[in-house]
This record gives structure tokens, sequence and C-alpha cells, in this order.
């Protein structure tokens, strides 16, 4: 190829590059990217948010253990009132009506009364870790690793309870809560890593 040619090709290389970083540029410094929940995403970022949020959830929490009491009654009614008390707010539960929060996040929050879709495993790892930039927080910060499965495993039966067990089941929520986080026999906050 002569030099001129080729020069060309580097010069119009050039020029594309430049403009690719100009939009992007205009994208970011711009503000030209609407970053408020009541917008959607494009839906390229949705499908890339949604492949890494998938997959970082599959590969962390592929070696979690489950715990062999995960049916234990006990463990049930305590994830019934941690759940009442924390989650049910975005998340909702039996007889409940769309609260302001769970109709105003983005990304929504998954409602749990038609079951999670996910492996106890997985579970265990959104609730200890969050979920970053969307409302799910990391509750292993301030939680146990049995806390956390006690959530796990009212999350697994909670599509079965009808308003009056879920009622039922939750108690006096706030104070069955006060009582877990001072409850002792329990391992400490982040105590483990998985
Ligand atoms: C302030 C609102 C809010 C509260 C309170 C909340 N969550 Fe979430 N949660 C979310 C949102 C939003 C998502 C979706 C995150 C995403 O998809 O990126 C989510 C996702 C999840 C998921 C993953 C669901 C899936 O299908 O991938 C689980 C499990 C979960 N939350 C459990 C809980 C538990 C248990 C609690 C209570 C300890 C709780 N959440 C409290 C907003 C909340």
């Amino acid at each position: 190829m002569p030099p001129s040619r080729s020069l060309a090709r580097l010069r119009n290389g050039l020029i594309v590059t430049a403009a690719c970083l100009g939009g992007l540029w205009l994208l970011i410094y711009g503000g030209a990217y609407d970053v408020g929940a009541d917008a959607p995403h494009y839906e390229l970022v949705s499908w890339l948010l949604g492949i890494i949020r998938q997959r970082s959830i599959a590969v962390r929490s592929a070696d979690i253990a489950l715990p062999a009491d995960l049916g234990d009654p006990q463990r049930l009614a305590q994830g019934a009132a941690l759940y009442g008390e924390m989650c049910s707010g975005c998340h909702l539960a039996p007889g409940m009506e769309p609260s302001e929060i769970s109709q105003g996040l983005y990304p929504r929050a998954p409602d749990f009364r038609q079951g999670t879709g996910l492996r106890p495993q997985q579970a265990f790892w959104v609730i200890k870790h969050g979920v970053k930039m969307s409302g799910m927080a990391a509750w292993g910060v301030t939680h146990s690793d049995e806390l956390i499965w006690d959530m796990v495993a009212f999350l697994g039966k909670l599509p079965s309870f009808s308003a009056t067990d879920y009622r039922a089941a939750i108690g006096n929520a706030a104070e069955e809560h006060e009582h877990a986080m001072h409850s002792t026999g329990r391992s400490a906050p982040g105590e483990s890593r998985q």
C-alpha cells in the first residue's frame, strides 16, 4: 500500500476515535445520561448490567455451603420476623399493598410472594453483600451469617404463606429483631468470608 493511502487510513481512524471519545465525553460530562430512577436505562446498558450482576452473583456464591438445618422451624420463625421488620417494605409480603418505596425503586425490588428464582446460596450472597447502585443493602455489615440464613430459609417458604399465616409468623417483628440482634450463640457479622 502506498504511504499516502496508509496515512489517509490512519487519519480516518484517528477522526473516528476522536469522534467516539467526544461522544463519550458529552455523555458523561455533558450530563446526557439520565441517572434519575424514573427513567429506564438504555436497553444496551440494562442488558450489560443484567449479565454483570447475574455472573457476579453466580460465581461468588458457587462455593457457599448450605447449613444442614435450613428447614429448622426456629430458623423460619426467626427469618419471618426479620423479613417483616427489614425487607417487606421493599419486597412486599402476603396481604400487603405496594408500598411507596417499592413503587419508586429502580431497579425494582422483586416481589418475593412469587418466590425468588434464586438458589439459597445466591439469596444468601445477595442478602449478605447487597447490590451496588440499587436499594439493596449489604445486610452482612450488621447481621451474622446465621441470621442471614434464617432469612434465606424464610424466603424459600414465603410463597406458601397466606396473609393470615404471614401476620402470625412475623409476630412482633420489631421486638423479635431487637432480640435476635442481641442474642448470643450466633457468629458475629462479617466473621466468615462466604
Ligand atoms: C430499600 C429497599 C430494599 C430493602 C429494604 C431490601 N431490599 Fe432486597 N432488593 C432491593 C432491590 C432494589 C433489589 C434488586 C437489585 C438488583 O436487581 O440489582 C433487591 C434484591 C434482593 C434479592 C435478589 C433478588 C433476585 O431475584 O435477584 C434478594 C434475595 C433480596 N433483595 C433480599 C432482601 C432481604 C432478605 C431484605 C431484608 C433483610 C431486603 N432484600 C431488603 C431492595 C431492597
